[in-house]
């Protein structure tokens, strides 16, 4: 049986402030701290993966800078196969300006760089190793010719894909219909389906939404509620998985890692209901500290706080 997981995306060096509240437009506070951390959505669900058991290879493109070995560095050394991660000469690796507030709540703006020059010519390169995946992962911080092609390259090796439309853009209906796993969260489901992005949604409507998205090709919504948790919606039910009570420091890549969480469980063919509650016990993990690939963050520490969490309910 195939075990392979494939991320096909972004590596980023991420620029992380901290602030005690965002800036209005025009307006200066001073922060107090500044770390440069390993990021990018692809990288961090590469990173989750691996630190959670999967057997993880990445594909993508960095610059010929020293972020970009250092990006690719700090994947190999979680065990993930950096192989496909080429280098463009001609731009920078990419970056992300994250701040962050007292409440962990993030800010960010992203410069693609390298990830942005990531097109169909590289990734076919990439052909049979994405053949070898059982769960191919992506999300949208590359351009979408080149995601479109990979989710299209995976349904044609048989691979489950898993999409984090992230960050948020409009979608075809095309890309869907190979999704298995559609993982948006609130900002990123008002955008896919045309609403404006201050919309506030209820439990219902919410689900309604995800249904849209079925109907237009995704095969399942998982869409991801931040502290509320995050809601499953398939042909026959919804589900929804509570988000555990952790103290929040910082919720950059919570998403990440219950995407890779997800496809961890998943690929060692645990069952839906089990590998949601195993992704939101890794989010949870991740929220409890800063950067978006926390190197102490384990596999055994996920387990016991699902085990503490399940004798509490009990
Ligand atoms: P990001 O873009 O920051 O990576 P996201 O916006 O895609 O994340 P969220 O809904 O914020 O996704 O988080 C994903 C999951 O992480 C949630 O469904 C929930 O299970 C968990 N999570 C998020 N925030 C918290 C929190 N403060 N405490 C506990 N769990 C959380
Ligand atoms: O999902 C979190 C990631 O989004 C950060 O690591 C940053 O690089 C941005 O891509």
């Amino acid at each position: 049986m195939k075990k392979r997981i494939v991320v096909i995306g972004s590596l980023n060096a991420d620029f992380v402030v901290s602030v005690h509240r965002f800036p209005l437009p025009g307006e200066t506070v001073v922060g107090h701290s500044f770390t440069v951390f390993p990021g990018g959505k692809g990288a961090n669900q590469a990173y989750a993966a691996a630190r959670l058991g999967g057997t993880v290879s990445m594909v993508g493109r960095v610059g010929t800078d020293a972020q970009g070995s250092w990006l690719r560095e700090h994947l190999e050394a979680a065990g993930v196969d950096v192989n496909f991660v080429g280098e463009d000469r001609t731009v920078s690796s990419g970056v992300a300006s994250i701040s962050i507030d007292h409440a962990g709540q993030n800010s960010i703006v992203i410069v693609p760089g390298a990830n942005g020059t990531f097109g169909v010519e590289q990734l076919i390169e990439s052909r049979e190793l994405i053949a070898s995946a059982a769960i191919v992962l992506l999300q949208l911080e590359i351009p979408i010719e080149t995601v479109y092609e990979a989710a299209r390259l995976a349904k044609e090796a048989g691979a489950l894909v898993i999409l984090d439309p992230a960050p948020a853009v409009e979608v075809s209906n095309d890309l869907l219909a190979l999704v298995d796993y559609l993982t948006p969260n609130e900002t990123e489901l008002a955008t896919l389906v045309g609403m404006p992005l201050e919309v506030e949604f209820d439990e219902r409507s919410i689900a309604a939404r995800a249904r849209e998205l079925r109907a237009r090709g995704a095969r399942k919504v998982i869409v991801k509620l931040g502290v509320r948790g995050a809601l499953l919606v398939t042909q026959d039910e919804e589900q929804l998985w509570p988000a555990l009570k952790v103290a929040t420091v910082d919720t950059t890549a919570a998403g990440d890692w219950f995407n890779a969480a997800l496809a961890v469980a998943l690929a060692a063919g645990e069952a839906e209901t089990k590998a949601g509650m195993f992704a939101t016990a890794a989010a949870a993990c991740a929220v409890m500290r800063k950067g978006a690939q926390p190197g102490e963050l384990t596999r055994a520490e996920v387990e016991e706080l699902l085990k503490r969490q399940q004798s509490t309910s009990c």
